[in-house]
């Protein structure tokens, strides 16, 4: 890969699966690309494709009734849905994925030391003393304690943090050069959250590896990413440094999801939620998607479904951004 070349590149992605109402586009057209050693945040509010995505990163697609359409560029290389071989391939060794219930990850069957060395069973042809000796290596770096001891126990036998440890190393087994992490620590409780985000941050600068965080949580994608993309009903709709996009938002969508925030020591029973609801993806309204539930709104925005504007500092899906002041 020449230097400074994107790690991963999407153009014009699409993700529909057949369902009982219809042809459900989850992703309609993303386009994006990440370069090595990046954090990048994608937000959205629940059911804006932001799973489908990261599932069509990994492969994890090919299935009756899916249609994925799009072009896909990992390294250079070139990849489509459906070959699943190369996909077994890249999964784990350039591409990996931790998931938002480290539980269910897990198989509740196996030795976690085992299970993170699966992958390097299948990938590197290792024997068993030596997979054991990486196993307690790669779970003392995720700050299991007593790795070790712990590296025979059961999942049912660590906490929900522990447990995100492990899957967190076995993520990173055999060095992946971007790690997908969808909602890692929606399941978990607040301290342990904040410790395996800085285990993840420790990790990321001490790979290098590019990091795609998948949160609802705006706050924490601005203050952990170094960019954050975010998507609504299938679509990017902006993107840019997180500083900028905070602060900043050029997207009404984006600005409704920062309205909803708590401000810094501010306690709310409840969230400012963006009104309206997230639309039915087997019928999108017409023209922007967002238009129905935007205070912006006007008759063009309602007929033409805007395109996407590059700026200096990101870029938005938007026929009336905002602007500094408004
Ligand atoms: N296998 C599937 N078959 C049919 N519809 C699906 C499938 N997977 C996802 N969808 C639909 O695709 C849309 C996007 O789902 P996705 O899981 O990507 O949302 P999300 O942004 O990750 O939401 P959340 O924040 O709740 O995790 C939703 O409408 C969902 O119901
Ligand atoms: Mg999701």
């Amino acid at each position: 890969m020449p230097p400074g070349a994107p790690l991963l590149e999407v153009e014009g992605l699409s993700v529909s699966f057949a369902t009982a109402g219809g042809r459900l586009r989850a992703v309609d057209g993303v386009s994006f690309s990440l370069t090595q050693g990046r954090r990048v945040g994608l937000v959205g509010e629940s059911g804006s494709g932001k799973s489908v995505t990261a599932q069509a990163l990994m492969g994890l697609l090919d299935a009756p009734g899916v249609q994925v359409e799009g072009e896909l560029r990992l390294g250079g290389e070139r990849l489509t849905a459906t070959d699943e071989r190369r996909w077994r391939t890249l999964r784990g060794n350039k591409v990996a994925m931790v998931f938002q219930d480290p539980a269910a990850a897990l198989n509740p069957r196996m030795r976690v030391g085992e299970q993170v060395t699966e992958g390097l069973l299948v990938h590197q042809g290792l024997g068993r003393a030596e997979r054991r000796r990486r196993a307690v290596e790669l779970l003392t770096r995720v700050g299991l304690p007593d790795a070790g001891v712990r590296v025979d126990a059961w999942p049912h036998e660590l906490s929900g943090g522990m447990r995100q440890r492990v899957c967190i190393a076995m993520a990173l087994a055999c060095g992946p050069q971007l790690l997908i992490a969808d909602e890692p620590t929606t399941a978990l409780d607040v301290t342990v959250q904040a410790q395996v985000m800085a285990l993840l941050a420790r990790l990321q600068a001490e790979t290098g590896m590019a990091v795609l965080l998948i949160s609802h949580d705006l706050g924490l994608v601005a203050e952990w990413c170094d960019e954050v993309m975010v998507m609504y009903a299938g679509q990017l709709v902006e993107r840019g440094p997180a500083a900028r996009v905070l602060t900043r938002p050029r997207h009404p969508y984006t600005a409704g999801l920062l309205a909803s925030l708590p401000l810094p020591g501010e306690r709310r029973e409840r969230l400012v939620e963006i009104p309206g609801m997230v639309p039915d993806m087997r019928a999108p309204p017409s023209g922007c998607r967002f238009n129905p539930r935007c205070p912006r709104a006007d008759e063009r925005c309602r007929a033409e479904a805007p395109a996407w504007s590059e700026e200096a500092e990101g870029g938005h899906r938007c026929h009336l951004p905002l602007s500094e002041g408004t």
